[in-house]
């Protein structure tokens, strides 16, 4: 007997969107999904049934989702509701990581294609953030997602991280840092020194050695919960990050990730990738490193605003060899 694996159809078609009077907002349709806001929460109804939620908990994580083209693996919204990286095409799925709604069988899952999923993502994401309100940032330090639909934030809906023209500090680099980049030194922050380190090179190496206050940088992070790129040699990219409340989504690992928690602390919640199911809480301090597994989701708590390094290995395909069980899920086992 011969198995086969049906491919999955993949969406095409561009979405449709329409005003509702009622809130000012445009409902947006793709595929057999539909999304819908009024003053406090997104519907979204799918053929087996309706999935709500909080619109400032939807908006913080579609604001994820988008900005980092759909991410590594799964981007759980919580632990019912989110998007699978197939890199190409994307899911979209509701209950099919949850124990719960597999077994009443009212999970659902459709592939579209990535760029589709995001034109649509990212118009959705525009529409439903009115002004003074920016998902990017810590709770205490914006506005508020909630009412009928007024004015818009598309400066920090479009908000791009800075790109290094070659390594920080070289002839060549014209990325201002520190005090010209026009972001203050964040409340949580004010004790983290600002000088730049002093570089001497040997003779016939002026102009070849480079350094600079990456606490420096971090501190005045107008984000949170964003991994910029400090780094990256050959496959390994070193992603540092200002952290403050929780992480807007419930990362399913496709692959092992490092954390390095550089200032304060947080608490992680992790949680079984296929079944949602508890399986760790561990809290981090400065100095301590964690590698998450590849079978795993996880979601941080960060009660005060910390720093943290996230360490990912890019290599291709590896998503592939995890699936697969060629590659254990852990990064050392005892
Ligand atoms: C993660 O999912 O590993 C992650 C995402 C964003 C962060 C930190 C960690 O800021
Ligand atoms: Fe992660």
């Amino acid at each position: 007997m011969t198995s086969s694996v049906k491919p999955p159809v993949v969406h095409r078609d561009a979405h449709r969107s329409i005003r509702d009077p009622r809130y000012g907002y445009h409902s947006f349709e793709i595929g057999s999904f539909k999304f819908q806001r009024d003053e406090y929460f997104v519907r979204v109804t799918y053929p087996k049934g309706t999935y709500v939620v909080d619109v400032g908990n939807f908006l913080r994580a579609m604001m994820r989702d988008v900005a980092w083209g759909f991410f590594y693996g799964w981007v759980n919204f919580d632990e019912v509701f989110g998007t699978v990286n197939r890199y190409g095409t994307v899911d979209v799925f509701v209950g099919s990581y949850n124990a719960g709604y597999v077994a009443a069988s009212t999970d659902f899952s459709e592939c579209f294609d990535s760029a589709t999923l995001f034109t649509c993502f990212k118009a959705l994401l525009k529409d439903w953030t009115n002004e003074g309100y920016d998902p990017f940032a810590a709770p205490l330090e914006t506005g508020s997602p909630y009412g009928s639909r007024h004015g818009n934030n598309d400066q920090a809906v479009d908000f791009q991280r800075e790109l290094a023209d070659r390594f920080v500090g070289l002839p060549g680099d014209s990325q201002p840092r520190t005090d010209a980049r026009g972001f203050p030194v964040n409340r949580h922050f004010d004790d983290v020194p600002q000088h730049e380190p002093e570089v001497h090179a040997e003779p016939g190496f002026e102009g070849q050695l480079a350094a600079f206050n990456l606490f420096a940088y971090l501190s005045r992070s107008p984000v949170t919960w964003n991994p910029s790129v400090v780094s990256i040699v050959g496959e390994s990219a070193y992603c540092p990050t200002s952290e403050e409340h929780i992480l807007p989504i419930l990362h399913g690992n496709d692959r092992v990730e490092w954390f390095l928690q550089l200032s304060d602390e947080i608490t992680w919640q992790v949680a079984d990738k296929a079944t949602a199911a508890p399986r760790a809480v561990i809290t981090m301090k400065a100095g301590d490193v964690a590698a998450m597994p590849a079978d795993i989701s996880h979601r941080g708590f960060s009660p005060k605003r910390s720093m943290l390094l996230v360490w990912e290995n890019m290599t291709p395909g590896l998503e592939q060899r995890y699936a697969s069980g060629e590659l254990a899920p852990t990064a050392a086992e005892f």
